[in-house]
């Protein structure tokens, strides 16, 4: 057994109710219902067993976290629990006063997506009309609190272009970090892949931009990014190693080592409602799937390199290789990699852009 360590980050999936419809989001297939959130008390209690547990920063996430009533109540939780606040959110519903508001219960940062520095073909991608107008004037009124901003920029077939002005844009909206994100390919974004994968021409341009980007902003934005691992020769080290810095807990109360854990036949997910969260963290027989090194097989097991990129990401695995213990296909040692490659080019070539959108959503954000 791996010696267990306290995890860092704590992602609160509040809710996945969300007026936005993005063809990468990486909910599950299957949202959960509104009647089965967990309510603002049990949130509370999940924030201090967590500060208990050793983390630091909580996530406020969905879903679009502010069509929780409660938004308020669950913000205050998390701070008074001594946790640093960041709200990952579409900013649609999020105006001065809201911004001013989640100040005081003590909001420590905000996190805004935005989908494209083209205001129609941004609102294409989020799926609502109007949204990249509204993010903008959010991300100006959190400057204008006084807040942190980070703005992500999910990258893929339809805006990589245009990756040097959304590194721009962050930068005139006054952010202290861009997350330069190209899209990974699960839940929604697995099922809308084909319209998503860029071709390994324009990843590859994007990957200079990027480096000449972090020269010229040294020192005034951060600029942190999300590699396309299709394309890659190693796979990303996928949540820093299964269980071993991070986890999530869904609307419903579940706690996952990974967003897309739930996709993983036959583990057991502990529920916040029945286990405290260092019961779940060391207990768990799903955390404890993959923790360490122990599950590896070939070529991982002899591998140099595996505690450093964990054997890549298990669903990933799963989902390309059939195997969740199987070496991640990403890398160029698995003996699926060429296949990986093939589906990336061939997906490329999709001449036609068409989202299969995500199957329920709610369009008005809780007041
Ligand atoms: Fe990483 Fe496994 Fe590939 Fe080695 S074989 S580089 S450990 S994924
Ligand atoms: Fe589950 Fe990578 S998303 S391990």
């Amino acid at each position: 057994m791996a010696a267990i360590r306290a995890p860092l980050g704590l992602l609160a999936e509040l809710t996945h109710r969300c007026p936005l419809a993005c063809p990468y989001c990486s909910n599950p297939l299957a949202l959960e219902d509104r009647a089965g959130e967990l309510d603002t008390a049990t949130w509370a209690r999940v924030f201090g067993e967590a500060a208990e547990l050793g983390v630091l920063q909580t996530h406020l996430s969905g879903g679009e976290p502010l069509s929780r009533r409660d938004i308020l109540d669950i913000t205050a939780a998390a701070h008074d629990a001594g946790l640093y606040t960041n709200l990952i959110t579409s900013a649609i519903g999020l105006d001065a006063a809201r911004v001013a508001a989640l100040r005081g219960a003590g909001l420590d940062h905000v996190q805004i997506s935005l989908q494209d520095t083209l205001p129609a073909s941004a609102d294409i991608i989020a799926g609502y009309d109007g949204a990249h107008a509204r993010k903008i004037a959010a991300a100006n009124a959190v400057r204008e609190a006084g807040m942190a901003l980070t703005i992500n920029a999910v990258i893929h077939r339809a805006n990589i272009e245009r990756l040097e002005q959304m590194v721009d844009i962050a930068a005139s909206l006054g952010a202290g970090r861009v997350e330069v994100a190209h899209a990974q390919y699960y839940g929604w974004a697995l099922r809308n892949r084909a319209a998503l994968m860029p071709t390994r021409a324009q990843v590859d341009v994007a990957m200079a931009t990027l480096a000449r980007l972090r020269e010229s902003y040294d020192g005034r934005l951060v600029i942190d990014a999300v590699v396309p691992d299709y394309y890659a020769r190693y796979p990303k080290p996928c949540m820093g190693g299964w269980a071993a810095r991070s986890l999530n807990v869904t609307p419903s109360g579940r706690a996952l080592p990974c967003h897309a854990a739930e996709t993983i036949p036959g583990l057991d997910f502990w529920n916040v409602r029945d286990h405290s969260l260092r019961d779940i963290w060391v207990n768990s027989p799903a955390f404890n799937a993959f923790r360490g090194t122990d599950w590896m097989q070939e070529p991982c097991r002899s591998c140099d390199r595996r505690e450093t990129d964990f054997g890549g990401c298990r669903c990933q695995a799963l989902a390309i290789a059939g195997d969740a213990r199987a070496t991640d296909p990403a890398c160029s040692l698995s003996p699926l990699h060429e296949r990986l490659l093939e589906i990336a080019e061939g997906d490329a070539q999709t001449a036609e852009i068409r989202y299969a959108y995500r199957g329920r959503r709610e369009s008005i954000p809780a007041e």
